[in-house]
């Protein structure tokens, strides 16, 4: 696979410094312009967004949502790709003081209620984003307002279930006993994206939208279910006790029978999948179960051979939790390949390879050696059990290993990672990065996992909650600044190779393991992606989410670029550090204050770097506050267009 050479790439730009400004910082050269930020109208339904714009459910719902993070382009014609296409793009969570700032909310009524059009509103912010977006003559992009294009997906629309799951008795609900529908989608974080041309949406943060005291799970523990109040407190959403459940209640657990007959016990086992969308048609999204449940950060397509399964990477963005591959039962067939503009059954290709495969988990080893585990009800587990008996399901349960899909992890001996964010795959050799962006629940020795509920310790039989200790790819106690890790897949399909491929840290630390400097510090990798660049060798973009004091005392979230050294063969030693890397690391860009930098694409022709910036600002100063300090703007998500002034390709 060495054979295939590819045109040595340097990066010509100089390493910017480290930035502290409300502004987008981009190398000499380069400009950067704002695009669709929150709010922005999609068709007549929403007015022209304006600072004292009160926010309803209507016009969001007619409106870019909030909080951007990942994204992918879909052309509408191969020869306009770089110029023209549907930007579809996640929107996460929200910022309820500035969605609500003018008008001073979020608001709270009598007994801890909250005003069901707020609830509406905010549901109508989360989800996903599809608009069609052009170059202009000018060399400026705009949006194309009143395109047919143009929908959300919120956290209200109604969505398949496809996949091990689906029609099995732990997603009958009363909204659906057929258990085939699922209403809504949310924490969208990361994206991926499929070789028929479906974008890939991925639900994180979920379960803190769900609210259950009483009949907890062992699901519901593991993947932390809220308790006594969902995160913006949608179950309390005011009104008529019977209208309010229709609408609302799929938020609030406490059953104690089936939810065929009228409770909700079964609504959050609906959340926790890659949902597959086809922007081109006005189909529905499918839920596709066989990815697994829990909280995906993102889905990555692996390198695509004719005739051999497709393969998706996703990882759990949680402290100690695991990566995963998806492996399809199908083989590929390039006749299944995506051509813009042309006719095609898209989520029926997507049922084809998305819906039948096999789950695996990895498992790292000191010796730069990995495996990929397998999730099915038969896989043996290390102390010689079927993995569906030592989940205490039936021998045939496939649904149940993946509603328990971490429990299922743990039993099999997956390795707990450094919370596992964003993954990418170098095109030309398959190679795949992922961000393990910080782990505070890492020491040493590690401790026992509990999870307490009502003030009582519950034993967990998962990591989830675990102080878990370290080990050779997580090697970092308290690891605040995170690092990338990388591997190479066997020969057989469970087997890899691995290593760590750069350490984050601040140019002072003392465990500077990659001897960063002040000109490419960064902590907490979250974002990532490598560009495809035909003969030359691609870039691979890091994106920062950082927490970090060290690093976030000198600079902003931000993006730098590496053209990575090949991956060493590890020698049987612990993880190797490549130095040859590190050193290339560049800054490229820097995000405005309070941001996190994340999703991103380049147009094919490389000369357009879209990228996202997420909960800019710091309005109002503090949760307290109901208006804005003098001085400062109501803050909005948005995409920012990073081009070269002469027209030329990014990082070259
Ligand atoms: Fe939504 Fe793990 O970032
Ligand atoms: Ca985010
Ligand atoms: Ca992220
Ligand atoms: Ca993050």
């Amino acid at each position: 696979e060495e054979g295939m050479a590819k045109k040595p790439l340097t990066l010509a730009f100089d390493a910017i410094a480290g930035s502290r400004t409300d502004a987008m910082v981009v190398p000499p050269a380069y400009t950067a312009q704002v695009l669709v930020p929150w709010g922005t109208p999609l068709n007549d339904g929403a007015s022209e967004w304006s600072e004292d714009l009160a926010m309803t459910p209507e016009r969001q719902a007619a409106s870019v949502g909030m909080h951007h993070d990942g994204m992918h382009p879909f052309a509408l014609d191969t020869a306009t790709a770089s110029q023209h296409f549907l930007l579809v793009m996640n929107n996460e969570y929200i910022d309820e003081h500035a969605l609500w700032g003018p008008q001073g909310g979020p608001t709270n009524l009598a007994e801890g209620r909250r005003p069901a059009d707020e609830v509406r509103t905010e549901i109508n912010a989360h989800g996903v984003t599809v608009v069609e977006v052009k170059k202009n003559a000018d060399g400026r992009w705009s949006h194309v307002t009143g395109s047919p294009h143009n929908r959300r997906f919120t956290s209200a629309t109604p969505m398949h279930l496809a996949g091990p799951v689906a029609g099995s008795d732990y997603v009958k609900t009363r909204y659906s006993p057929q258990g085939t529908i699922a209403r809504g989608t949310n924490n969208n974080c990361a994206n991926g994206y499929t070789p028929w041309g479906t974008y890939l949406t991925c639900e994180e943060n979920w379960p803190d939208y769900f609210v259950k005291d009483e009949g907890r799970t062992r699901d519901d523990n593991r993947l932390g279910i809220a308790t006594g109040r969902g995160r913006y407190g949608w179950e309390t959403a005011a009104g008529d006790e019977s209208e309010r459940e229709d609408e609302f209640t799929r938020l609030i657990g406490n059953p104690t029978a089936d939810d065929a007959s009228g409770d909700y016990r079964n609504e959050a086992r609906q959340f926790g999948y890659i949902v597959e969308i086809d922007p081109y048609s006005g189909e529905q999204a499918v839920k596709r179960t066989a990815l697994g449940r829990f909280r995906h950060e993102g889905c990555w397509p692996g390198k695509l051979d004719a005739g051999e399964p497709v393969v998706f990477y996703s990882g759990h963005d949680s402290r100690n939790e695991y990566i995963y591959k998806f492996v399809s039962a199908a083989a590929w067939d390039p006749a299944d390949a995506h051509a813009p503009g042309a006719e095609a059954d898209r989520l029926a290709i997507g049922a084809k390879y998305l819906d039948e495969g096999t789950l695996y988990v990895a498992r790292f080893d000191a010796d730069g050696r990995g495996e990929w585990l397998p999730l099915t009800p038969a896989s043996v587990t290390p102390d010689g059990r079927p993995l569906a008996e030592a989940l205490g399901l039936a021998a045939d349960d496939q649904a149940g290993v993946i509603i328990h899909t971490c429990d299922a992890a743990d039993l099999m001996g997956a390795t707990p990672m450094d919370r596992p964010e964003w993954g990418a795959v170098d095109p030309t050799s398959g190679d795949v990065y992922m961000t393990l962006t910080n782990n505070s629940k890492r020491t040493a020795e590690g401790t026992a996992p509990t999870f307490t509920h009502a003030g009582e310790a519950i034993e967990m039989p998962g990591s989830g909650y675990a102080t878990a200790p370290v080990n050779a790819a997580n090697p970092r106690a308290n690891n605040e600044a995170g690092q990338i890790i990388r591997w190479r897949e066997g020969d057989d399909v469970t087997r890899f190779d691995w290593e760590v491929f750069v350490f984050g840290a601040a140019a002072s630390d003392t465990d500077n393991l990659s001897g960063l400097t002040e000109m490419n510090q960064f902590a907490s990798p979250d974002g990532l992606w490598f560009d495809e660049r035909g003969d030359d060798q691609g870039i691979l973009w890091i994106e920062t989410d950082n927490g970090y004091e060290g690093v976030a005392e000198t600079t902003n979230d931000q993006l730098l670029a590496v053209v990575p050294a090949a991956l060493q063969r590890a020698d049987g030693s612990a993880a190797v550090v490549s130095g040859a890397n590190q050193e290339q690391v560049k800054r490229f860009a820097v995000g405005p204050n309070g941001c996190e930098v994340t999703g991103i694409f380049a147009t094919p022709d490389k000369t357009a770097l879209f990228i996202n910036i997420q909960h800019p600002g710091n309005w109002p100063a503090s949760a307290d506050a109901t208006v804005p300090a003098e001085g400062t703007v109501r803050p909005r998500a948005a995409t920012v267009v990073i081009q070269k002034q002469d027209g030329g390709k990014i990082g070259v």
